[in-house]
């Protein structure tokens, strides 16, 4: 049996996994086992923020193998500490609990959402259309795609899905009873698209005036992916909770939800807790990375190659305008959305050794390495250009 056949006897089929067989990273490529190399532009989905192999995080992994791997969280651990003092004083932000991964940590936002909310009789908790959230039930209660929860019902009571950017939808349903919104500033899997003024200027007015949480998931979008520490932080904007993940560990497991001073005291001692999360491996391998984001130039690289690419897709759009709709985003968080079904394209795209990731079927995701350079940007393009060609030819000739 090849390598696919064993997988597929295996394992629950819930991937379409890539054919390639992986045997190492460096930087932002992908080496395969028979030695080919793929420019890798969606980075383990927005984890892999400095490309593989990362000499500071490796060294920051070495480091702590060595000293221990697990204590649990009835200890004080330095990494978790140091970890924690640098996203607050980043963020401005005060109290914050480390997880596993992203949907761990919409649970735990929402569990402090409730625990906050319910003596004041607050109850109801909003997601958006087109969102994602996470695989665990209380995520896909407010998640809105659909594809992610048919089948699952039911939800969390008191959970309800609002239309994304419909000011009128939003005034209709908040009121004294909403707990939460939750709402990603840049959606992430549901297409790269951008919340707009408007709706933030509303969501902030009926906040001051009916006193509920607004909870932005950065779990795609966060830790200076849009050349920013947060999405949010394009859209003058301030939630109460802001959750984190993916990019955080520097490839090991580890998310966190950040809260506002207002929040401090909502948990007490055996309220909520974790066995692994904020990993003392992964909490070194963060720091090492967070630290890289936010002091080593990385999110001023990501200013300036988001521009670049931004420029040469649009470039792209002007040259096929039969094939390219729209490209959007911020930074290094961007879609390049087709007139048709990509899923071809992106099999193009891998033929010339180049990865990059469809979301929302048309959508073409580009989540590459924040610390990427020009040459890698202009390689990606070149790819593309040449993919869209053969794609008009074929589609003239078929
Ligand atoms: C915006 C957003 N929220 C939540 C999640 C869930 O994170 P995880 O897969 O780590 O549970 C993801 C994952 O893709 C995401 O993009």
């Amino acid at each position: 049996m090849n390598i696919a056949e064993i997988e597929a006897s295996h394992f629950f089929q819930t991937y379409k996994r890539l054919k390639i067989e992986i045997d190492r990273g460096e930087g932002p490529y992908l080496i395969a086992k028979d030695g080919s190399r793929y420019l890798d532009m969606f980075g383990g989905i927005a984890v892999n923020a400095l490309g593989y192999n990362h000499p500071k995080v490796n060294s920051a992994i070495d480091a702590q193998v060595r000293r221990y791997l697990h204590v649990s969280n009835l200890f004080y651990q330095d990494t978790q500490i140091e970890l924690a003092q640098l996203l607050l004083k980043a963020s401005g932000f005060s109290k914050l609990f480390f997880t596993n991964s992203g949907t761990e940590a919409i649970e735990g936002a929402l569990k402090l959402a409730r625990k906050w909310g319910k003596p004041q009789g607050k109850e109801n908790i909003f997601g958006l259309t087109d969102s994602f959230h996470g695989r665990t039930f209380g995520s896909m209660s407010i998640t809105g795609r659909e594809k992610y929860r048919e089948g699952y019902e039911p939800f969390l009571p008191e959970t309800s899905i609002l239309k994304f950017n419909d000011v009128d939808d939003l005034e209709k349903n908040i009121n004294t009873k909403t707990l939460a919104v939750v709402l990603e500033f840049i959606q992430g899997e549901g297409g790269i698209k951008l919340v707009t003024p408007q709706y933030i200027e509303l969501l902030e007015r009926l906040r001051s005036k009916f006193g509920f949480i607004v909870i932005a998931d950065e779990i795609q979008s966060g830790l200076g992916r849009t050349g920013k520490l947060f999405a949010f932080q394009h859209f003058n904007f301030e939630p109460d909770i802001a959750v984190v993940a993916k990019a955080i560990g520097g490839g090991l497991p580890l998310g966190a939800f950040i809260g506002k001073e207002r929040l401090s005291g909502v948990f007490t001692p055996g309220v909520h807790g974790t066995t692994f999360g904020g990993n003392p491996v992964a909490c070194a391998a963060g720091l090492a990375t967070v630290g890289e984001i936010l002091h080593g130039g990385v999110m001023q690289n990501v200013v300036e190659m988001g521009s670049y690419l931004f420029g040469k897709l649009e470039q792209l759009k002007m040259e096929f305008p039969d094939c390219v709709l729209e490209v959007r985003g911020k930074g290094l968080m961007v879609g390049l959305e087709l007139k048709f079904d990509g899923a071809e394209f992106i099999e193009r795209m891998m033929a010339r050794h180049v990865l990059l990731n469809l979301t929302n079927s048309t959508v073409v995701r580009w989540l590459p390495p924040l610390n990427i350079g020009k040459s890698h940007i202009d390689e990606a393009v070149h790819a593309v250009a040449t993919a869209l060609a053969e794609t008009r030819q074929n589609r003239e000739t078929g």
